[in-house]
């Protein structure tokens, strides 16, 4: 018994409890092969982050977004290389959650359990307004058309009119809503639809989730590769190959037009589009050989990812020039428009494709969390009814539905930017954990049949690595390190027009001076300790790309943090079986 906050939990009691003894014979199903784990990690990957955010990422950095879409698969490549070494140590269904127990201690691995929420829950949330997007605009191509009303979120609509918005569908969703008293009815009917729908096939199984999961992401890759082959080969015999680089204001042609700064701006965005390979950890306990197969899954679906990633930016700023990415919500689609490559069949097959990939990303979250309430259920962090697995379905019913809810009903009154930058933040924090995690356990000697992650000691080369990067920097820009300490924006364009706060404009110069405060602090750990290098480099470039939330993202994730830990204090610290 032990009343520490950082009270950590044995590898080997993990083990017992996730074993499919340990639950007399009321365990998950273990059904799920390779192929099921590399298609569960494509359907989470490839969603709204490639069919919707993309088009603001290249109208930010140009084709030079191809760079972003490589170094951010680097820093998710050298995280899942974490997850891998966790989930073949620890092959049960609480992932990061259950990693954070064996590692840091109960308080952080309820912070993250915490986090994760967002990750999964709100995440969700975000996807299925973009599903509604896509599937009210592929309703209108057949000619069906739903009210503005039915189709817009609340706030959205408030939002656009505070801000002065002459925009059709906004007045035509305010002016037209119905009333309840005072209040407009205003909400987004399909997103609120498909979350019920995928809350009840989650509940029904994992067998039939899984088959038409592994549907979806043939359907959506088939759809995606004809983008990529259709819109390559109009772009080499269209002769537009100029347009990988354009010109920018002062009229130099570039791959990247607006400069590093302006491929950065796209971080949030290209992060969010790689979400997902995380969540192949979660399904440990539904895998046939989860030791050897997770990991696996996990590297082989970012892989693929990645190389659609390129693949389709190439393409899409090849087709149109990237200045005309502006406010466009559907840029796969758009590439194919009349006054573009001009293919009408591509335009429905791609919306299709959209609707189709969103399902799968919000099947594998949907999944995903009441399998990590379900953990901490176990742990007695959460209360018991949430490890509650239905007798005839064997899924942990309870908890799906619960996830159904905490998704349903924020889609009434929350939007989607909002969600975006909590869901990012919250992602980057686990991933940060767990790459710091994987340096605190102990290491182990390979053994046969299972991942094991490479040791490469870090002793000298993160240092140096450290060290070039910061000679880097400031040889690419002489002014690097001091503008990081000047509080002068006057030529920030959004500071001077009122756009942000002074604080927004100061928060990305506040976490660069941490994140390199931090990183010379790591090189003299790495050195003392002779750290492994995957782990470190997994740290730093989480660390690296948590630099570009603005102020208010902090400000939020923090105060979620603080209500967690209230929580945390209140039931899970004196509940948990640790301490009793
Ligand atoms: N990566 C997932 C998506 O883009 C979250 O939808």
């Amino acid at each position: 018994m032990s009343n520490s906050l950082f009270r950590t939990k044995k590898i080997e009691n993990i083990l017992a409890e996730g074993s499919d003894d340990a639950h007399a014979g009321e365990g998950l199903k273990r059904v799920l092969s390779l192929r099921d784990l590399t298609f569960f990690g494509i359907a989470a990957i490839l969603g709204a982050g490639s069919f919707s955010s993309l088009g603001g990422a290249v109208f930010h950095g140009g084709p030079g977004v191809v760079i972003l879409f490589i170094i951010t698969a680097i820093a998710c490549a050298f995280t899942a290389f974490c997850y891998s070494e966790f989930a073949s140590r620890i092959p049960v269904a609480g992932s990061a959650y259950t990693y954070a127990y064996a590692s840091f201690g109960e308080l952080f691995a309820w912070i993250i359990g915490w986090a994760l929420i967002m990750e999964y829950s709100i995440g969700n949330i975000y996807v299925a307004y973009s599903w509604s997007d896509y599937f009210t605009s592929f309703l209108e191509k057949i000619n069906v058309y739903i009210p503005q009303y039915l189709c817009t979120s609340y706030m959205e609509v408030k939002d656009a009119l505070a801000d002065g918005s002459t925009n059709k569908e906004v007045l035509d969703a305010w002016n037209n809503a119905p009333m309840i008293g005072n209040l407009r009815i205003i909400f987004d009917l399909p997103a609120f639809m498909i979350n019920i729908l995928i809350t009840l096939l989650v509940y029904r199984g994992i067998k039939e989730s899984r088959n038409f999961s592994n549907v979806m992401v043939i359907l959506k890759m088939i759809v995606v590769s004809l983008v990529i082959l259709v819109g390559g080969y109009l772009v080499f015999s269209n002769g537009l190959t100029f347009n990988w680089t354009p010109a920018n204001d002062e009229n130099i042609r570039s791959f990247m037009p607006n400069g590093f700064s302006g491929v950065m701006a796209a971080v949030s965005g290209v992060f969010f589009a790689y979400i997902g390979f995380d969540a192949v950890s979660v399904l440990a306990e539904e895998s046939k050989n989860p030791q050897r197969d997770l990991p696996r899954g996990m590297i082989l679906s970012l892989v693929i990812c990645t190389i659609v990633y390129i693949l389709l930016t190439l393409v899409l700023t090849g087709a149109v020039n990237y200045r005309n990415f502006e406010g466009v919500g559907d840029p796969l689609a758009f590439i194919f428009e009349k006054q573009n490559l001009n293919v009408g069949w591509m335009q429905f097959f791609v919306a299709i494709a959209a609707v189709v990939a969103m399902t799968s990303v919000l099947l594998v979250f949907q999944m995903g969390q009441p399998r990590i309430w379900m953990s901490m259920s176990r742990d007695g962090l959460m209360p018991p009814v949430f490890q509650k697995i239905h007798k005839k379905y064997k899924t942990p019913s309870f908890a799906t539905i619960v996830t159904g809810l905490v998704v349903g009903v924020p889609i009434l009154f929350t939007d989607k930017t909002f969600v975006l930058d909590f869901t990012s933040i919250a992602t980057l924090f686990a991933f940060v954990l767990v790459c710091g995690g994987v340096l605190l356990i102990p290491r182990k000697e390979k053994q046969t049949g299972k991942f094991h992650l490479p040791y490469i000691n870090g002793q000298f080369i993160f240092p140096l690595i450290v060290i070039g990067s910061m000679v880097l920097a400031a040889s690419l820009s002489k002014s690097y390190f001091t503008d990081m300490f000047s509080f002068d924006f006057s030529d920030n364009a959004d500071y001077t027009k009122g756009k942000i706060s002074f604080m927004d404009a100061a928060t990305p110069n506040i976490t660069l001076v941490i994140f390199w405060i931090v990183a010379l602090l790591l090189a003299i750990i790495a050195f003392i300790k002779k750290y492994s290098l995957i782990p470190l480099m997994g740290l730093i470039t989480c660390l690296y790309l948590l630099t570009g939330m603005t102020k208010s993202n902090w400000a939020w994730f923090l105060g979620w943090l603080a209500i967690g830990l209230v929580i945390y204090l209140l039931y899970g610290y004196r509940k948990s079986k640790l301490a009793t």
